[in-house]
């Protein structure tokens, strides 16, 4: 019986017929926006971390090195990531961070064991380097005080230092060490990670709360224009939501974020399950929102809490002694894909989100000591910080899609809009997670007059595994132009993909 079915199929079903791309649907509605897309969606972080700080933005031995140590080939990679905000000095580093042992003349800083990752930190990267590595690349510097083993002095000190003018102690310390200017740091996070037993003064929600609460009201009365991001629960932590709700009962009146870290990776060897599970941030980003919204009704909080992805990325493979070092794949460059859609279609609640790490460590860059390789990861962020600006928009996908243990009827397309009515451009972020089949999708731009043509921007290779090398790019972006024929068109997305579609659209 077996056997006539599969004869009945190959004499009526050619082996074309099987090569057939999978039909799909997308209905876009630039009228119906959902959220304005901020520029510190695409930020970063930098931490005291193996190759990261030094050896990676910071090298003076190195043939890349500008006047101050500091990489120029890194600096130039990161601006054409378009970062908009730089996180600094961690992560786990921080919650053992004096930061008064890296101001003043570098021969007089001391040598110090960092606890966090074992390693002896030598405090030659300073607040003052820092900030002024941030301000030559163009970014927002955002700094997360020490709330592990730091006072709530060092904490508003620090704001005293960085932003106040000169006439009291800690900004007249700034000057005598050579920036007589206030850097007015706008972004700064009350601590890292505070839930976990692998941070140096972890505590528990209520004790965080109120300790959090003094370091903010602190840092505030000092500086009342810096923006608060609270620690939310981590992604490690064997917590439960009940932390960011206990921690926002606290902090309600201080907080302007919550933060939210997230890792992610194929960690079953399996790359449809590795696919699926992308779903996870963007339910994390749904409960969080759900929190937020009963601490504003409950306490009528008459301002807004948005939340701050403040460490995301793929890392399953690496650990301490390997510094972090992850390779990533084209399957990793999926998953960034997809995550970065997740905080497109939830723009109106999310406002910041800073991939871990810059370079080396977890990173999308790698460099030799006079070589930068740009991996994987590195081209969605790229597309994605490059164009999708202005709103988020409302989209229809109707597609094919799988199952696993966790998830039923998980779509294989992954799609995000945006609609920028300044340079009136279209933007739509599609991932096609087949293995092995592309989808052609009709796709209807329901308002407006579409160009006759677009550009799309692909991210792709033969493999799921393929990697880049200081050699060897075999994942990068393909451009190339398509027809639109006006209103609706027809796209075929390849299997295994991130593409971009750029199209200008006029409205009525
Ligand atoms: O980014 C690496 C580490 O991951 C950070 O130091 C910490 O915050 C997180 O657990």
């Amino acid at each position: 019986m077996k056997k006539s079915i599969t004869i009945f199929l190959f004499t009526c079903f050619p082996a074309f017929v099987f090569a057939q791309p999978l039909k799909a649907r997308i209905k876009v509605d630039i009228e119906r926006k959902t959220g304005e897309i901020d520029s510190l969606l695409y930020g970063n972080f930098t931490e005291h971390l193996g190759r990261c700080i030094y050896g990676g933005i910071y090298d003076p031995s190195s043939a890349q090195a500008d006047q101050f140590g500091f990489r120029k080939d890194v600096m130039q990679a990161a601006k054409d990531l378009h970062t908009s905000i730089l996180r600094w000095p961690g992560g786990n580093f921080v919650s053992g961070y004096n930061w008064m042992d890296g101001i003043g003349p570098k021969a007089m800083r001391p040598k110090k064991k960092d606890l966090a990752w074992g390693t002896i930190e030598p405090n030659l990267v300073g607040t003052d380097e820092f900030l002024q590595y941030a301000e030559r690349m163009g970014t927002q510097p955002y700094i997360p005080v020490n709330l592990g083993t730091g006072t709530l002095d060092d904490a508003r000190n620090w704001v005293e230092y960085c932003n106040s003018d000169t006439g009291t102690y800690y900004a007249d310390l700034r000057a005598k060490n050579g920036r007589v200017k206030p850097y007015k740091v706008k972004y700064w996070g009350l601590g890292n990670e505070m839930d976990g037993w692998w941070q140096m003064g972890a505590k528990n929600a209520d004790d965080y709360g109120k300790y959090a609460l003094e370091a903010a009201k602190l840092m505030k009365w000092v500086d009342p224009n810096i923006k608060l991001t609270v620690c939310g629960l981590s992604f490690w932590s064997s917590g439960t939501a009940d932390w960011n709700r206990t921690v926002l009962n606290y902090l309600k009146g201080y907080a302007d974020y919550i933060s939210l870290h997230f890792y992610f990776g194929d960690r079953t060897n399996n790359y449809l399950e590795y696919m699926a599970s992308m779903k996870e941030p963007e339910n994390e980003i749904k409960q969080t929102e759900g929190i937020i919204n009963e601490t504003i009704f409950k306490h009528k909080i008459d301002k807004p809490i948005y939340i701050a992805f403040d460490e995301y990325n793929v890392w399953y493979r690496t650990g301490g002694e390997e510094r972090l070092e992850e390779k990533y794949n084209l399957q990793d460059a999926l998953a960034i894909a997809t995550f970065l859609n997740s905080l497109i279609r939830n723009a109106h609640i999310v406002k910041m989100a800073n991939i871990a790490q810059l370079v080396n460590v977890i990173a999308p860059m790698m460099v030799t000591n006079d070589k930068l390789w740009k991996q994987t990861i590195y081209y969605p962020l790229q597309l994605f910080a490059s164009n999708v600006y202005g709103s988020s928009v409302s989209t229809f996908v109707q597609c094919d899609t799988f199952n696993i243990a966790k998830y039923q009827g998980v779509s294989y397309l992954d799609v995000s809009t945006a609609y920028n009515t300044v340079s009136q451009t279209l933007t739509i972020n599609v991932v096609n997670r087949h293995p092995s089949k592309s989808i052609e999708a009709s796709i209807e731009n329901q308002y407006g007059i579409a160009d006759k043509k677009g550009m799309a921007y692909e991210v792709n290779s033969a493999n799921l595994k393929d990697e880049n090398s200081v050699n060897d790019e075999k994942v990068k972006i393909v451009e190339k132009s398509f027809s639109t024929q006006g209103k609706n068109f027809t796209y075929t997305f390849p299997a295994h993909s991130f593409t971009q579609l750029l199209i200008k659209v006029k409205p009525l």
